[in-house]
């Protein structure tokens, strides 16, 4: 549940959002200050965390990182305060808490969302005092200088007003503040990821790392990652485990990423055969051309009919499961652009109904392995 490290971290990706998250680890790396990081279940919070701790001035100490979900109260607290012999059944020995062994380092709480209103108390404790009274001892043992950076995937404001997460230990916490979308909001990710952990793992597993067909990428663009990188990790791991070295086709994917994969293939061109409506969606799905160079001059040329626009809409839709940002960044488009191209469909009598796109999807929470 806990882990002192110092290993080497990426942050791989070179979408607007990866650039802006590197500035504000730099950023977040020159100050002392708390940082909350949020996001969704494997989209990087840890390794933000590796990385503001390595790049700041506390380096050279400690990082120590304690996971506060799925613990009773009593051994998160003597984990992080430390306990006083006989305090409890067992405790034969006084023991130091983690945060009394990163001093002049860094704290990493993560899933700090997970907290019982107890220890939520207990941690305000400290940080209002920077004392640390172990568990069984009448009075503080010491203070201690450190950071403490936390992370969850809950949404805390929701959760303070549902009245799970106290209001005050979160105004504590949210100092420096790092929101981590998911990886279907920045999907010109997606290609350089799974290039770097499929060679990765081909390494690893001392495997002929494959070719990545186009039909293949364009599986991998159109998926949802509900489990974000981590589930990109394990999918090229499960490929580098399986791999023979010839050419990776879409078959060859996870059941989950076949189903996406089949609406693209439905608007890839026929043989002896192509219509506007398919030029135009492999210029966005398999070129990475961008809807307004490749359909809005077109269409507003008149050289496009209202049909086919939709038809491209439709197949859009269907590859995102009926959600109008993914397809946003699906025809190549910057997540800001999404109000104005919602605006221009409603304005030219497109904008489809998504409900019918929509299937049902269970969003794992945890994957087999861990990252
Ligand atoms: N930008 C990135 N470049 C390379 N690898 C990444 C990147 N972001 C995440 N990863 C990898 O994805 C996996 C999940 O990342 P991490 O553990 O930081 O996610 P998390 O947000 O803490 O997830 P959880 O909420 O489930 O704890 C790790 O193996 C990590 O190395
Ligand atoms: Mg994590």
């Amino acid at each position: 549940m806990s882990s002192v490290t110092n290993s080497e971290v990426q942050l791989i990706g070179r979408s607007e959002a990866v650039r802006t998250i590197l500035t504000d680890i730099d950023c977040a790396a020159r100050s002392g200050a708390k940082v909350l990081i949020t996001g969704e279940t494997g989209v990087g919070k840890e390794v933000v965390a590796r990385l503001i701790h390595q790049r700041s001035a506390r380096a050279a100490s400690r990082l120590v990182t304690v996971n506060c979900a799925g613990l009773p109260d009593s051994l998160l607290e003597s984990e992080l305060f430390g306990h006083v012999r006989g305090s409890f059944t067992g405790a034969y020995r006084d023991k130091p808490g983690l945060l009394e062994m990163a001093p002049n380092g860094t704290v990493f709480l993560d899933e700090v969302g997970e907290m019982s209103a107890r220890m939520q108390v207990v941690l305000l404790r400290f940080l209002e005092t920077g004392e640390i009274q172990r568990i069984g001892a009448d009075r503080s043992h010491t203070r201690v200088n450190v950071r403490l950076i936390t992370a969850t995937n809950r949404d805390l404001p929701k959760e303070i007003a549902s009245g799970n997460f106290r209001e005050d230990l979160f105004f504590r916490l949210n100092v420096i503040r790092m929101h981590l979308p998911p990886l279907r909001e920045r999907i010109e990710d997606v290609p350089l990821l799974f290039d770097h952990y499929l060679t990765y793992y081909c390494t690893q597993h001392r495997v002929e790392r494959p070719e990545v067909a186009t039909a293949t990428l364009d599986a991998l663009l159109a998926y949802r990652w509900p489990g974000n990188i981590r589930e990109l990790r394990n999918v090229a791991e499960r490929i580098a485990l399986k791999s023979t070295g010839a050419v990776l086709k879409p078959t060859d994917l996870p059941s989950e990423l076949i189903r996406t994969s089949e609406a693209v293939a439905a608007a890839a061109p026929a043989v002896g055969q192509t219509s506007q409506v398919e030029d135009m969606t492999t210029r966005m799905l398999r070129q990475g051309e961008s809807f307004w160079s490749a359909v809005y001059p077109v269409f507003m040329q008149r050289d496009m009919t209202r049909d086919e626009l939709r038809r491209i809409i439709e197949i859009g839709l269907e590859s995102t499961n009926g959600n109008y940002r993914l397809l946003v960044a699906l025809f190549n488009m910057p997540p800001d652009d999404y109000k104005r191209f919602l605006g221009f469909l409603r304005k030219h009598s497109c904008h489809l109904p998504f409900q019918r796109f929509r299937t049902i999807t269970r969003t794992p929470r945890n994957f087999a392995v861990a990252g």
